[in-house]
């Protein structure tokens, strides 16, 4: 087992990576909720209590949340009690944002099954649902007291559901870790195509925990740094949500990347080296990288106007300066957000 810490400021905990890290659960006292995804079988975890999720963004919605309180209060869960997340992103950030509000907040625990969820949404205490006016409009701060990842799950996964977490993966590096960048490119197709759960995976995830929980002790409230977790994701969750979410998270934020990358090409504050080899290895981790012709860019603007970080200045965007590196830039003219679209049109 290794372990990542994460000193949020609102509480610390453990990440634990390794074979059979679900069982550290019975490691915690109080009664438990398991919030299970319809998808993912239980392993094996003892709880008081289940509920079963539908499975798809579609179902990430208040009353989901609502579902899981009221199980909870059926079950007289006090706030020394846990709920316990057993899914990928949708069902880790419907149980975090129910723990945060349930008896104004009771103590959750984070097993994520996706790669997506493992190497980015269930660490660092985002928890959300959606509106139909937009992706995680209605959320909550609220850290997990425990992260146990299984890499074992990944071998569970869909070929997509592979790809689009390794877009979040990707994501990482561009903007903070040249050097897991290269591990990637070195690793090329394979990663994909011949996954290697025992060695490759387990230290991509890792690297990217430890990654996620530096931004996050830095900046637990997205005030500043934070943001730049959010690469790709303002092109991206429009498209995703254009799409009606027949593209996925990850494979729409590999779109965004590129269109992001795009821009910051054409305003001159990334090489187009550097675009070229984020490009290359999309292409080679099998992820979309084009905007289908058929989405109205000024529609996806629409879309990126509620985006939660902009400010009066307009749509905030996460631009890389080189790989391993981003920062968020504001006032860029929409004019040019729609050409960089443009550019990337299938
Ligand atoms: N997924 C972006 C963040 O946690 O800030």
């Amino acid at each position: 087992m290794e372990t990542v810490h994460c000193q949020a400021a609102s509480g610390a905990y453990d990440i634990t990576v390794g074979k059979g890290s679900w069982q550290k659960i019975s490691e915690f006292t109080g009664r438990k909720l398991l919030v299970r995804d319809g998808n993912v079988p239980n392993p094996g975890i003892e709880a008081d209590g289940e509920i079963v999720l539908t499975p798809g963004e579609q179902y990430k919605t208040f009353s989901a949340v609502e579902s899981i309180c009221r199980a909870a209060a059926g079950l007289h869960l006090t706030r020394k009690d846990r709920f316990i997340a057993l899914g990928g992103g949708v069902t880790g950030d419907l149980t975090g944002f129910a723990a945060a509000i349930y008896m104004r907040g009771v103590h959750f625990i984070q097993i994520p099954t996706t790669l997506l969820a493992m190497v980015d949404a269930s660490v660092g205490g985002k928890t959300a649902a959606d509106l139909p006016e937009g992706k995680n409009l209605i959320g909550a701060f609220h850290q997990p007291d425990a992260v146990l990842i299984d890499p074992g799950f990944l071998k569970t996964l869909s070929f997509t559901d592979l790809t689009c977490g390794l877009a979040e993966v990707v994501k990482t590096a561009v903007i903070l870790d040249g050097e897991l960048f290269e591990k990637l490119e070195q690793a090329g197709e394979s990663t994909i195509l011949a996954p290697d759960f025992d060695t490759l995976y387990p230290e991509l995830v890792k690297r990217c925990c430890q990654l996620k929980a530096q931004v996050v002790e830095a900046d637990e409230k997205e005030l500043g740094l934070r943001a730049i977790l959010n690469y790709g994701h303002t092109f991206g969750h429009a498209v995703e949500q254009k799409s009606n979410f027949s593209i996925p998270h990850g494979a729409a934020v590999a779109i965004g990347m590129n269109v992001a990358g795009t821009l910051a090409v054409t305003l001159g504050s990334w090489s187009a080296d550097d675009a070229r080899r984020q490009l290359e290895l999309l292409k080679k981790l099998h992820l979309p990288v084009t905007v289908p012709v058929s989405f109205s860019s000024s529609e996806l603007l629409e879309v990126m106007r509620s985006d939660k970080k902009n400010d009066a200045s307009g749509i905030r965007l996460v631009l890389p300066e080189k790989i391993g590196k981003a920062q968020t830039v504001s006032g860029i003219p929409e004019q040019q957000m729609i050409e960089a679209l443009e550019m990337c049109h299938d």
